[in-house]
Order: C-alpha cells, then structure tokens, then sequence
C-alpha cells in the first residue's frame, strides 16, 4: 500500500499522545476515528485537540477556518471495529503493557483490511513481542512521536524485523504528508535513536546533581541557554562539523574518561522518587510546585508551553 491509497485513519487510545496523534492528522485534511476504552478519555480528548486545533491557528499555523472542518474529520468511538475496519493506516497508542499492545494488534488484525499498516506508537516494547500473534508482520511498523505530538516535529519510523520495505516508506510518506519530519531507523535497538541520547545525556545530568557543584536550576539555564539554543536549530553533528572535527577528537579523547559511564540507578533521581516526589504530578520534583499546584495552573503551565513551542515550530520548521 503507498502513502496515496491512504484515506482513513485510526488511533488507539487517547491519551497524552492518543489525541494528539490524532489531531495531527484531521489537521492535514485526513478522516481519524479515536478509539479509547473510557467515554471520559474521548470527551477530553476532543475538548483537548479544539483547543490544539485553535492553538495552532493563533500561532499562525493553522487559517482559522480549518478549525471546523479539522473537527468534522473527527469521531470518537468505544468499538474497536469501527475505529479500525475502514481505516488504512492504524496507530497505537495505548498504555506501555506488552499484554495490552498484543491482544490490541491481535483483535485488530482480525477487524482490519487485510493491506491496511498498523503503527505502534511504543517507547521501549518491540514488534517481535507487539506483534507475536499477528500473521502478517509485514505491516507492523513502530512510529514513534514525541509529546506533545501535535507539535515536536520529527517521528522515528522504526523497521522491525519483519517490517517490509513497502510498509516503512508508506509510513515515512505518510507523516511528511502531514508535515512531520520522519526519520527511518532501520532496525529496533532498545530506546530507538532519540531516547538512547537523551538517557547518555541525563546520566550524566544525574551525575552532576549527585556532585552537587551547580543548583537544579544552574542546571536547567546552563543546558537551555546553550546546548539546548543551538540543537534547536542545528543538530549535533553539523555542530560538530563547524567547530573543527580535529577539536572535537582532542575533547573526546580529554573528558570520556571522566564522565559518568555508571548504569547504577541515579541516586539524585532514586532519593526523590523514594521520598514519594514524582515531579508537578505530586508538587515536587527537582522544584517545588506547592505553591501554585492546581488542576488549572497545570493546564495553564501546558498551553504556556505548547504557546511556545508553536513559536519554534513557526519559524524553524514552517
Ligand atoms: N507520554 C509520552 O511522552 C510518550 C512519548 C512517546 C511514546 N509514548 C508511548 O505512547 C503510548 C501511550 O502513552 P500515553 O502517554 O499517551 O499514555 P496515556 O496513559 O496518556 O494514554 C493511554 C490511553 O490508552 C487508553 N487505553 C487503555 N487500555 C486500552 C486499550 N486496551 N485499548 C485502547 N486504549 C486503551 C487509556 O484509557 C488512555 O487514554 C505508550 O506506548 C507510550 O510508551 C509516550
């Protein structure tokens, strides 16, 4: 199947990247059924990807006379059969539970056309173990996204062992079709490509804190203010490029031997979660969110978010 004979899509769950996925796609003129198994979950959803879609068009990115037919491209449903038996690219998006993902893929091989791709949306499951009771292989195909999807440009198409050539390009096209920007990773190593630097990266951010020779804070302005400036705009090997590879050796070969190499459990992030702080979900993490902690200044703290990452996506990217 290739990327034209693509007309409907399904979404499975609709949660935190579920709904986002989805408004992704009615955004560019495709029809989506968002499948959850809670009627509380869709109703927020849609009120969420409205919100998204208005968004989008005060940021510039969307002429606000797409928000009405992006919403009529949408329907919500509790019946796996209808989110899937007329749609020709699937994504999953269900909780991270292997028990879950394969009865989904199961029961939805045996709803779908048989032609039709079906995504996984997993951040550290594999297609061997998604996909041990489906038939046809071929067409399982790992995408994926990164919160908030609606707006984080790239996509990591992930080809699983089984993966045929035909499924992973469908896939590619498809999300450059919607004005992502895929990136073929042609094998399933642990973590994909993206999240094995963000971990080597937060190792060794772990490993300063335990050090403590700067504040969480010092911490954040430090990396936002100059690695974090220029990777927004230039990726790490072109940076590389343009400062002398020869410079590049001589750092390497100087400060490998001295950064955290440990695959202990960070103690910085074990004596928080110990003291029972998960981060703005409990109002204290690295910082202290007690004081403003509601329901609305999260939704608040989120839209400031998304507000400004529209702005990023506005001038880098479109
Ligand atoms: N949150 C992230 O930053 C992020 C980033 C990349 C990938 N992922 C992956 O995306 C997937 C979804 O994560 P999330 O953060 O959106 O989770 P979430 O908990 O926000 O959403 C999951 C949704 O699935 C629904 N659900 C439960 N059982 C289901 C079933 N049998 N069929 C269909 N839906 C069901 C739940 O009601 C919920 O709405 C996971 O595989 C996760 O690893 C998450």
């Amino acid at each position: 199947m290739g990327v034209r004979d693509i007309q409907k899509v399904g979404v499975l769950g609709a949660g935190i990247m579920g709904h986002g996925i989805a408004m992704s796609f009615v955004m560019e003129g495709f029809p989506v059924t968002l499948y959850d198994v809670n009627q509380g979950v869709l109703d927020v959803a849609s009120h969420h990807i409205e919100e998204g879609l208005r968004l989008f068009a005060d940021s510039g990115l969307l002429d606000h006379d797409r928000i009405t037919p992006s919403l009529e491209r949408l329907s919500t449903t509790l019946d796996l059969k209808e989110a899937v038996a007329e749609s020709d690219f699937v994504v999953e998006a269900a909780p991270e539970d292997l028990t879950v993902k394969q009865e989904l893929f199961e029961r939805m091989e045996a709803l779908c056309r048989p032609e039709a791709i079906l995504a996984s949306n997993t951040s550290s499951l594999t297609l061997k173990g998604i996909g041990q009771r489906v038939k046809n292989k071929g067409r399982l195909v790992i995408t994926h996204w990164f919160n908030p999807p609606h707006i984080v440009p790239t996509v990591e198409v992930v080809k699983g062992e089984e993966t045929t050539e035909e499924t992973l390009d469908t896939a590619y096209d498809l999300l450059v079709r919607i004005k992502k920007v895929p990136v073929k990773i042609h094998g399933e190593l642990p973590g994909f490509l993206v999240n094995r630097v963000q971990i080597a990266m937060a190792r060794e951010i772990l490993a300063l804190c335990d050090a403590g020779i700067a504040t969480p804070e010092d911490i954040d302005n430090a990396i936002k203010g100059s690695i974090g400036f220029r990777l927004a705009s230039i990726g790490p090997l072109l940076t590389m490029d343009l400062a002398g590879l020869g410079l590049w050796l001589r750092v390497c070969e100087n400060l490998l031997p001295e950064i955290s190499s440990s695959t202990e459990s960070p103690k910085a992030l074990k004596e928080l979660v110990d003291k029972g702080y998960d981060g703005i979900k409990t109002g204290r993490g690295f910082y202290d969110y007690s004081t403003d902690f509601t329901k609305e200044g999260l939704d608040e703290a989120i839209k400031r978010r998304d507000r400004e990452f529209l702005g990023r996506l506005k001038n880098l990217y479109r």
